[in-house]
């Protein structure tokens, strides 16, 4: 589903923010992307939906290498949740926001309803249908950010920090809701626990590499190698009572 290769990003102002970074993703894994702040964890994801350009190495999307014809299209296909959700919502209200994408790639009213409400009522925030986002909570924000992408319907699903600032019901909601979903994902966080339950695969990024790539669970009991790497051991293996 995802081929990335050897690829580097630098900041315009030159900080190297991704160096010489590949890895493969197959359809239907749920992988977990971890590391320090500043590891390079949303400047991978948004090198993945196109955001930035790539100034050396390739990526291909559902067998199409991204460049600036692709792009368009590979924009269907992967789904993205920024990290700080108002940077994704700014509509008058929850529902233009969900149908905003919709209505822009020509859809009729009819089917835009159908997918807002459905897509609002899978996250459980079709209560907050005609709210305006910048009054919402943070965690409600971050639900209706998902239903956001959900309504596209894309293949992959990238989540940047997705249980930051939810409280413990709603992140539990969110964690079900994660697994129930069929998309390949690729989740950044720093909730450790989430990516224990939730992912069979993780990646760590230090200072834009990726120094491991592999079972979750073999990483996330290796204490020496977390705490190298700013991490901890999740809570459900710190035998805390
Ligand atoms: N627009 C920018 N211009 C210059 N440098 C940037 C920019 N955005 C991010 N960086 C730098 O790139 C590096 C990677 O940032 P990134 O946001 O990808 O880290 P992260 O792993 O997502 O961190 P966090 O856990 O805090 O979200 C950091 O050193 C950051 O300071
Ligand atoms: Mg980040």
């Amino acid at each position: 589903m995802i081929h990335v290769s050897n690829i580097c990003y630098t900041y315009p102002d030159g900080h190297k923010a991704i160096h010489d970074v590949s890895f493969s993703v197959q359809q239907g894994e749920c992988i977990g992307i971890i590391g320090a702040n500043g590891a390079g964890k949303s400047t991978l994801l948004k090198l993945l939906v196109g955001l930035y350009i790539l100034k050396k190495g390739e990526i291909i999307i559902d067998n199409m290498p991204m460049s600036k014809q692709t792009l368009r299209h590979i924009r269907r296909i992967i789904g993205f949740t920024f990290q700080q959700a108002d940077d994704q919502l700014f509509m008058p209200t929850v529902y233009d926001d969900v149908a905003f994408a919709l209505r822009n790639d020509g859809m009729n009213e009819d089917e835009v309803k159908k997918r807002v409400t459905n897509s609002l009522k899978i996250v459980g925030a079709i209560h907050l249908v005609d709210r305006p986002p910048y009054r919402l909570s943070e965690g409600e924000k971050r639900l209706v950010t998902l239903a956001t992408v959900l309504a596209m319907e894309p293949k992959i699903l990238l989540m940047d920090e997705p249980t930051a600032a939810l409280d413990p019901q709603a992140r539990r909601t969110l964690i079900h809701l994660i697994q129930g979903l069929p998309h390949t994902k690729i989740v950044t966080t720093h909730d450790l626990d989430f990516v224990l339950e939730c992912c069979e695969r993780t990646i760590v990024l230090a200072n834009g590499t990726i120094v491991y790539d592999g079972p979750t669970e073999a990483v996330l009991t290796n204490e020496p190698f977390l705490r190298e790497h700013h991490l901890e051991l999740p809570l459900m293996l710190q035998g805390r009572k």
